[in-house]
C-alpha cells in the first residue's frame, strides 16, 4: 500500500503558544533516533521539503508532506510502560496524539540528548535506528498514557532532510 501523509496546520493563531508554526521558509524540524557508527544517536533533523498551501473547500492552510508510507497502526501504551532498549522496529514516523513520552540513549542520558515528545504540532519523531544500523538502539518510556499513530515509511526509505544537529530539537528549531 503507498499513502501519502499531508500533515496539516491551521491558522497560526489557533495553535497554542510554544508550538511549531510553518510556512514556506519555516521547514519542518523534528527530533529523530538515528543511527552512528553502529549506535543510535539523537539529532534534529530538517525536512529538505518545505510546506506548501493547500486548499480544500473554502480554506487555504499549510501543509508538510511527510513523505510516502507503507502504513499506519494506532498505539496505547499504558502510564510508566518502559520498553527498555530496542531499536526502531521499522524506519517510522511516530505522531504522538495524547499524552508523552522520553526517547533516550543508554549511554549518554543528557537532557539534550533526551527528547520529551508530548502531543501537539511538535509532537512528533522520526525513528530511523533499525537494527541493522543500530543493534542495540534507544530507550522509550510514556509520561502517562499515551496514544501514538506509527507510520512506516514507504520501503523502509528515509525521509530527504539535512542534519541540523545532534541532540534533540529545541529553541529556535521549535519556533
Ligand atoms: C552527552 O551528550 C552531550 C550533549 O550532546 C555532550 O555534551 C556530552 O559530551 C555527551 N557525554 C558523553 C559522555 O558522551
Ligand atoms: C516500494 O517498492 C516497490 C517494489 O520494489 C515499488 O513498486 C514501489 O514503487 C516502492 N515504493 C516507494 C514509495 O518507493
Ligand atoms: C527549523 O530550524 C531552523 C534552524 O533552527 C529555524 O530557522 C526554522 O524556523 C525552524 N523551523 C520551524 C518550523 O520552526
Amino acid at each position: 500500500m503507498k499513502t501519502t501523509a499531508l500533515l496539516s496546520f491551521f491558522a497560526a493563531s489557533q495553535l497554542p503558544t510554544c508550538t511549531a508554526t510553518l510556512s514556506a521558509i519555516h521547514r519542518l524540524n523534528v527530533s529523530v533516533t538515528a543511527a552512528e557508527n553502529g549506535q543510535s544517536v539523537i539529532q534534529c533533523w530538517q525536512l529538505t521539503k518545505p510546506p506548501s498551501l493547500v486548499t480544500i473547500g473554502d480554506a487555504t492552510f499549510q501543509s508538510q508532506i511527510l513523505g510516502d508510507l507503507q502504513s499506519g497502526s494506532l498505539n496505547v501504551f499504558p502510564t510508566g510502560l518502559n520498553l527498555g532498549l530496542h531499536a526502531a522496529p521499522t524506519k517510522q514516523w511516530v505522531i504522538v496524539l495524547a499524552g508523552s513520552i522520553k526517547v533516550y540513549l543508554q549511554n549518554n542520558q543528557s537532557v539534550a540528548n533526551t527528547a520529551f515528545i508530548s502531543s501537539g504540532t511538535s509532537g512528533i519523531l522520526l525513528a530511523v535506528d533499525t537494527k541493522d544500523v543500530s543493534p542495540v538502539g534507544h530507550i522509550t518510556e510514556t509520561i502517562e498514557q499515551t496514544a501514538m499513530l506509527f507510520m512506516p515509511t514507504a520501503n523502509g526509505t528515509v525521509p530527504e532532510h539535512r542534519v541540523l544537529h545532534h541532540n534533540v530539537c529545541a529553541g529556535e528549531d521549535l519556533l
